[in-house]
């Protein structure tokens, strides 16, 4: 006789598959051994007939059991594993961790975040149906790797209206977010010979992608404006170097004029490329964004884009913009990778784009970051007072605070279980010790509430460890 214990968790019909299939690689049902009928195992276990000739089915098209007409239901020779062990893991997933939220009451200043309140749902929704609704059905099909052809027409005349950028659709490539745009780029230009002159402090992950690769990193630190180019005068070797010249991350400086030249022309000069990182340069509170490096030397720069802060990080859309000559590999690469990223979302976020809705939504978005920016400045000089500089914050959705003391792991930590989690700029730099008095803020996902509470628990913890009060 079959016994199989019947859970509510699973579907029936899995059970008594998986619990005949062990029996038989067990060796407890052996070659030739006959099985009850479909009947007799439900009335046995109490179960529809339905799900015991479901499992049945499956269990005869993987070959583990066949039917003789008439003569009933038999195991298969061959079936029995020697070492096979029934697996105890459980099933049943954690339903904790589909949690989108941070832990209740933690306020969380990590960097990068949009409003994700704000994301323009309606907008968004009544276009995905229109489009999901009328487009043409070979839409739903494979497409070439260098993305949407509509998405790209819309995004070069918006790049050269918004960001000052000289190029032509078929110079775009579509990536999943700027992050894929690294790996290929690392993939295409890295080898173990590669020396990459980076910017320090940097996003940690950038310099662990061209690591991975092999490549020798050169830090080059950063000032108020950004990198310094006057570091680059001895390192005369083609290179690779990357650069967030629209605003530094984490330290928000804007690379002046004067700057980007010497850096074009020590490029041109040693024959490197320079990989400019621009994610977030349309929040700027002051004039205009500042214009990008690429419309200055396309040929010599390849300028990554992403739509994770002005619109969502879910989306996963970011771009690549080449110099003709380095297309047709990408292309390749992406092919190789993912074979290209999902159409449906690019010819969405193509229409929304083209009925002006991103420039509506990055207005309104900056005035609500200025806001919010405004505020924490506010609140930050409130507790603090002079014992703070506040450092980057013109453009973008996070500033820094730089203090008199340092911030180690174990004070990090501390801050945590009193609710707050933040993170210092040390965290991304490269050669160490130079930024640990120094505390990467960002407000973008924050509430009014949120950034008054945070500062205040800040400042609680802060009183004990150092302002010794
Ligand atoms: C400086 C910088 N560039 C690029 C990215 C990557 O963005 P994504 O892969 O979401 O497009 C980040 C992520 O926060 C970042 O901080």
């Amino acid at each position: 006789m079959i016994w199989i214990e019947i859970n509510k968790e699973e579907p029936i019909y899995q059970q008594i598959y998986v619990g005949i299939r062990d029996q038989i690689l067990l060796g407890e049902l052996r070659e030739g051994d006959r099985l009850p009928s479909s009947r007799e195992l439900a009335g046995t276990l109490n179960v529809s007939r339905t799900v015991i000739l479901e499992a049945y089915d499956q269990l005869m098209a993987e070959g583990f059991i066949n039917s003789k007409q008439g003569a009933g239901t038999f195991v298969e020779s061959g079936a029995l594993l020697e070492s096979f062990q029934t697996s105890d893991v459980q099933l049943t997933y954690d339903k904790t961790a589909c949690s989108i939220n941070t832990p209740k009451n933690l306020i969380d200043f990590r960097s990068g975040v949009p409003c994700l309140e704000k994301f323009p749902r309606k907008k968004w929704g009544s276009i995905a149906k229109d489009v999901y609704e009328n487009i043409n059905p070979s839409l739903f099909g494979y497409h070439s790797p260098e993305g949407s052809e509509q998405l790209r027409n819309v995004l070069a005349t918006y790049l050269y209206r918004a960001r000052g950028i000289r190029c032509h659709s078929n110079q775009i490539v579509i990536t999943s977010g700027a992050t894929q745009a690294f790996t290929l780029l690392a993939k295409l230009l890295i080898n173990s010979n590669t020396e990459v002159l980076i910017e320090d402090p940097v996003t940690k992950e950038i310099p662990e992608i061209f690591i991975e690769r092999g490549a020798r990193i050169i830090p080059i630190p950063v000032d108020q404006f950004g990198i310094q180019t006057d570091r680059l005068s001895s390192k005369r070797r083609k290179s690779i170097i990357f650069v967030t010249p629209s605003h530094q991350f984490p330290l928000g400086g804007i690379l002046p004029i004067q700057r980007r030249i010497q850096l074009i022309d020590f490029a041109k000069g040693t024959n490197s490329y320079i990989l400019e990182d621009d994610y977030d340069s349309e929040f700027r509170y002051s004039g205009q964004p500042v214009s990008s490096l690429q419309g200055l030397s396309p040929e010599q720069v390849i300028y990554i884009g992403t739509f994770s802060k002005i619109l969502s990080p879910s989306l996963r859309i970011g771009y690549l913009i080449l110099p003709i000559s380095l297309v047709e590999k990408v292309k390749n690469l992406k092919r190789y990778t993912d074979y290209h990223s999902p159409t449906i979302e690019q010819v969405i976020l193509a229409h929304f784009i083209q009925h002006g809705h991103l420039e509506k939504h990055v207005i309104q978005m900056r005035k609500l970051y200025k806001r919010k920016r405004d505020f924490l400045i506010a609140c930050l000089k409130n507790e603090f007072g002079n014992l703070i500089k506040i450092h980057g914050a013109s453009t973008g959705i996070h500033l820094v605070g730089e203090f008199n003391f340092k911030f180690s792991k174990k004070i990090l930590d501390e801050i945590k279980e009193n609710g707050v989690n933040i993170f210092s700029v040390e965290k991304h730099a490269l050669v160490k010790g130079n930024h640990d008095n120094k505390l990467i803020f960002g407000y973008g996902n924050l509430t009014e509430e949120e950034l008054e509470e945070g500062v205040r628990r800040l400042k609680n913890v802060m009183k004990y460890t150092f302002l010794g009060r």
